[in-house]
């Protein structure tokens, strides 16, 4: 299995509700590490941006408001397979038919409100890893 790295966000409902150290603890217990982190209010477009594949679908422009509504923590894991991985970890979008065990399952209030993101391919993962972070800031493994 190739290391590779992944965008992950705790969205602002994960935030709110205080499940920052939850979604971390899972992270760091499937052996993913932390390479890079930061916390900021995304703006309006901004937001818009970063979901700009999903533009023109019925929920865009709730989803746009919702991802700006408030902080989020953004970073970056590094591990084997890390992009298939911190999926299985999240759990399918609608929380009603992810796994028990995965952090939308267990956390997750709506299809909309689901605590997190993660990158979906390669592709997705260095285009969402720049969105949020200069090559400067991930940190060198020790
Ligand atoms: O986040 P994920 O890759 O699992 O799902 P997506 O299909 O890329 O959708 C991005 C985000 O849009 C989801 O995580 C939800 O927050 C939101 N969404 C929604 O509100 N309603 C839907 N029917 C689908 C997605
Ligand atoms: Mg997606």
């Amino acid at each position: 299995m190739p290391v590779e790295r992944t965008l992950s966000i705790v969205k602002p409902d994960g935030v709110r509700r205080n499940q920052i150290g939850e979604v971390y603890r899972r992270f760091e217990g499937a052996g993913l590490r932390i390479v890079a982190a930061r916390m900021l209010q995304l703006t309006t477009s901004q937001a818009e941006l970063f979901y700009e594949v999903h533009r023109g679908r019925p929920f865009y422009g709730d989803l746009v408001r919702y991802m700006s509504s408030g902080p989020v923590v953004a970073q970056v894991l590094e591990g084997e397979d890390a992009i298939a991985r911190n999926r299985q970890i999240m759990g399918a979008t609608d929380p009603k038919k992810a796994v028990p065990g995965t952090i939308r399952a267990d956390l997750a209030e709506s299809i909309e409100a689901n605590v997190v993101h993660g990158s979906d391919s390669p592709e997705t993962a260095v285009r969402e890893i720049a969105f949020f972070f200069s090559t400067t800031e991930l940190c060198p493994r020790a």
